[in-house]
């Protein structure tokens, strides 16, 4: 007898019937998943076809581009484009908002086509991670700038890893695992774990003193009880939480000894990188914070490319620290 797994495409025609809801969405979510595909496939040639290395560009924030991140790109841009159903998308490799389908178009899209660039010389898992909003179909439209409680959905593959973690409103967090066909299958719900045995610590620990005083030391109060893993792609090391439990930070860098690295802003980007995982954490029962203690999915933001601080994972972890981040001085 063939064992046959749920596709992804099944569970989600099944979600959107349950629910009375359009097939807009499958499209849309059709034409994010080839992208993934594609992606894969690049990644995992990469080495042998020369596609691992610098792209010799260098972006708007002053970041090396790789061909990784241009190819990614373009695969992306490819897709959200035949899928009709996008309005305009934002995505770290582009300066500018990108207009797709501004008439018929539905859904707007915030991605980061390759996230964890570090790893790409390696092979090494980097992540597709994207946030879906909806535009206003009932009165008029207030453009894009949607906070993260807003989205409709948000979602990450880990790549070349084949795993595909997509969080929905109101509906739970779901992973999926590519099979032999490249189809994404074996829908399994992820709820953050309450028993604290498995919980894991992640940050740049290179960074830590230069964190702001009352986060060092709650990491210093802290880190010995939990154990500490750090891959560097931030859809890497969300995926180990979101399995164990525990805590991803990015602080603000806010005590470099050289004042122009400081960053209090945060380096992680809101809409496509924050904002994304803090949907599919409340989707699993987790939450996260920004350097203030404000919920991540509560922040509107005022630019497409505004970063933020994170405090990312386990409700109980990440509210205590955001008491510590509430306290002033
Ligand atoms: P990107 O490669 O898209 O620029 O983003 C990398 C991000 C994120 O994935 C990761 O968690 C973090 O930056 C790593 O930063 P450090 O190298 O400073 O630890
Ligand atoms: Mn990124
Ligand atoms: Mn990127």
């Amino acid at each position: 007898m063939i064992r046959f797994e749920q596709t992804f495409m099944n569970f989600l025609l099944q979600h959107q019937e349950k629910h009375n809801r359009t097939y807009h969405f499958l499209i849309l979510m059709d034409a994010m998943i080839n992208a993934a595909r594609h992606i894969q496939h690049y990644y995992l040639t990469g080495a042998l076809k020369g596609n691992l290395g610098l792209s010799g560009a260098v972006n708007v924030q002053d970041e090396d581009v790789m061909q990784m991140d241009q190819i990614a790109q373009e695969i992306t841009i490819h897709y959200l484009k035949s899928s009709g159903r996008v309005i305009h998308a934002v995505s770290e490799e582009s300066d500018e908002i990108i207009q797709i389908n501004p008439e018929g178009g539905r859904y707007f899209v915030y991605f980061d086509p390759l996230d964890g660039s570090s790893n790409i010389p390696h092979g090494l898992p980097v992540g597709f991670m994207f946030g879906i909003a909806k535009r206003n179909l009932d009165g008029p439209e207030d453009g894009h700038l949607r906070p993260g409680k807003d989205y409709i959905a948000a979602g990450m593959f880990v790549i070349p890893t084949g795993t595909f973690t997509l969080g929905l409103k109101e509906a739970g967090t779901w992973r999926f695992h590519i099979d032999e066909t490249m189809t994404f299958v074996r829908p399994t719900r992820m709820v953050l774990p309450e028993d604290t045995k498995t919980w894991e610590l992640s940050f740049n620990a290179s960074n830590r003193y230069t964190y702001a005083e009352r986060v060092q030391k709650w990491i210093m109060e802290n880190e010995s009880k939990y154990a500490f893993r750090y891959l560097g792609a931030l859809a890497g090391d969300f995926h180990r939480v979101l399995t164990n439990g525990g805590m991803f930070m990015y602080p603000a860098i806010v005590n470099h000894p050289n004042p122009k690295k400081n960053r209090p802003e945060g380096k992680l980007r809101l809409m496509y990188e924050g904002a994304v995982v803090a949907f599919m954490c409340r989707e699993a029962g987790g939450t996260a914070v920004n350097e203030e203690g404000i919920p991540i999915l509560d922040i509107q933001p005022s630019k497409h490319h505004q970063r933020t601080a994170l405090y990312v994972g386990s409700k109980k972890l990440v509210e205590d620290v955001a008491t510590v981040l509430r306290k002033k001085g």
